[in-house]
């Protein structure tokens, strides 16, 4: 007994060491935690159990056969996060490049399979060379397995995959397919092909940074949803991430208790948009002052400014926050808004967060380059996303909304529950200007008559009141009670039971 104790000890220490100290401290020397280190930092104090610490690879090709290390370069298990169940998995740079073989896949799925049985979200922490080389088609085998559990939980539990490392070639399909990518600046990259290949194939030179680093997928590509600056920043944000998120689409989102009354009123909000109406305002400042006691955590803050998304707590529970934000391209729809608040409302949808949307949008955003980059089909993401989610949908106009811009933002018409509108709100086919340039067009260089005509479309048309006067508005609300209504329209529609019709999935235009 003795004896197996010790031996027990012996290989808990060897999986520990990990490649050893001194790869250990080269990990240590970019500024990178190791795998055990990031674990400790995320979860709450002596919460994590560990599995399969004892797994070892099976290959015996090019000499690997005379190297296993236990664990086989993944950390895997379950712990808590402020309290709350979640698995993961940490991949360990140090053991062979963190690559991953068929016995480390097989860790990975069975976290996975596991966090779908009980209902917790699944995080992978990714710091790997990709396939295992000396694997050969049995870890492009682990990752495929990866890849289709990956499909089956994707709305059944949350899951999160923060970049610590290299993530390069069919391995960025992982967490592609997650729910969320966070990303570290400078130590961190994704890419389907690196700078050598892409310096062989298209003659152009470009960094490892940035080809994928976190900097260009939270600005250019959209790819990832946040940087940060080191591991430790990276780790606590994710915290702070994970007491927003439901642990599964079986259940209610989070509630956080808040000393924050529901009742709130905010004057401040009284004079946030401003008389000329083609001056802009920070919607952020909405958001802030509605939510309870300014929690907010925002997705994509980078990218598509012009549109704001995120998690907020309103009376305690996690609501997804959909927003227009006038000083960025006015406030315009455009490819990347629509496709970046689409996947967020779908995100919303699938675990049933409620969805308030504040309104100020002028329209889609004209030019070649949209029409070229198919805006027809990525506005189509946003209006199909809205129009399918049968969560509580709350929704306030705010300014403007024009067009086809007022029906896809969370209107009654895609059966929008609660919608207000504050009472600068205007809402017409389009903007003053342009319709009375089009109807009176035979009046164009006569200024005092187009001054007149637009006077009249604006009286008649820029308020909220024809809207309301149809019941397309339920109410004209003060701004400064917008969090009082929010809330009380939220807890109205917490017993709301509506279903889409069934169908094996929708076709939704990707
Ligand atoms: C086996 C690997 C490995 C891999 C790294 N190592 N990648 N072992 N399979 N894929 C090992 C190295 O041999 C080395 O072992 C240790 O990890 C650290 O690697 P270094 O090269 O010394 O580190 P660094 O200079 O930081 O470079 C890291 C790296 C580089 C950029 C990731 O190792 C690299 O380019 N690796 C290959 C990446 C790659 O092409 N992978 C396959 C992608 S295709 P020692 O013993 O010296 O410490 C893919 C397909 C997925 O992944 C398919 C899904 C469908």
């Amino acid at each position: 007994m003795e004896q197996i104790l010790r031996r027990l000890e012996e290989k808990r220490e060897a999986a520990r060491a990990g490649g050893g100290a001194r790869r250990i401290d080269a990990q240590h020397k970019r500024g990178k935690l190791s795998a055990r280190e990031r674990l400790e930092v995320l979860l709450d104090p002596g919460s994590f159990e560990e599995w399969d610490m004892f797994v070892e690879h099976r290959s015996h090709d090019f000499g690997i056969d005379k190297s296993r290390i236990p664990g086989d370069g993944v950390v895997t298990g379950f712990g808590t996060v402020s309290g709350r169940l979640v698995f993961l998995f940490s991949q360990d740079f140090t053991v062979f490049g963190g690559s991953l073989s068929e016995a480390h896949a097989e860790k990975i799925t069975k976290i996975m399979d596991q966090a779908m049985n009980v209902g917790a979200p699944v995080i992978g922490l990714n710091d790997s060379g990709g396939a295992r080389i000396q694997d050969g088609v049995a870890s492009l085998a682990g990752y495929a397995e990866v890849f289709e559990r990956n499909v089956l939980a994707s709305g059944v539990i949350p899951q999160i995959s923060l970049i610590m490392g290299p993530c390069a070639g069919g391995a960025v399909y992982s967490p592609a397919m997650t729910d969320f990518i966070f990303m570290v600046k400078d130590t961190s990259y994704m890419f389907v092909t690196g700078p050598d290949v892409v310096k062989t194939v298209t003659h152009e030179t470009v960094t490892h940074e940035e080809l994928g680093g976190a900097v260009t997928h939270t600005t250019r590509s959209g790819v990832a949803d946040r940087a940060f600056e080191n591991d430790v920043e990276a780790l606590l944000e994710l915290r702070r991430f994970i007491d927003f998120l439901p642990a599964s689409n079986r259940v209610p989102p989070p509630f956080l208790p808040t000393s924050d009354p529901a009742d709130r009123t905010e004057p401040s909000l009284d004079t946030l948009v401003p008389a000329n109406p083609n001056k802009p305002y920070d919607i952020k400042e909405l958001i802030l002052k509605v939510a309870d006691e300014g929690a907010f955590f925002e997705i994509q803050p980078e990218f598509a400014k012009n549109i704001v998304v995120g998690f907020a707590r309103l009376e305690g529970s996690t609501v997804g926050i959909v927003a227009n934000q006038p000083m960025v391209l006015a406030g315009c729809l455009d490819i990347d808004s629509s496709r970046k608040a689409a996947r967020f409302v779908r995100f919303c949808d699938c675990f049933n967060i409620p969805i308030v949307t504040f309104v100020d949008v002028p329209g889609f955003l004209p030019g070649t380059g949209q029409e070229y980059g198919a805006i027809i089909k990525h506005g189509a993401k946003l209006l199909f996303a809205f129009a399918e989610a049968t969560v509580p949908k709350v929704t306030v106009i705010t300014r403007k909304a024009y067009g086809g811009a007022y029906d896809v933002m969370s209107s009654k018409h895609l059966r929008g529950d609660v919608n207000y509108a504050w009472p600068s709100a205007e809402i017409a086919v389009m903007g003053p200007k342009g319709a009375v340039e089009i109807i009176f067009r035979a009046d164009l260089g006569d200024e005092a008559k187009i001054e007149a005509r637009t006077e009249e479309y604006r009286e008649k048309f820029a308020n909220p009141f024809v809207a309301a006067s149809r019941g397309f508005i339920d109410d004209i609300i003060l701004p400064r009670d917008t969090r009082r209504r929010i809330c009380r329209a939220l807890q109205m529609l917490r017993g709301k039971n509506l279903a889409n019709p069934p169908k094996k999935h929708d076709n939704i235009p990707l």
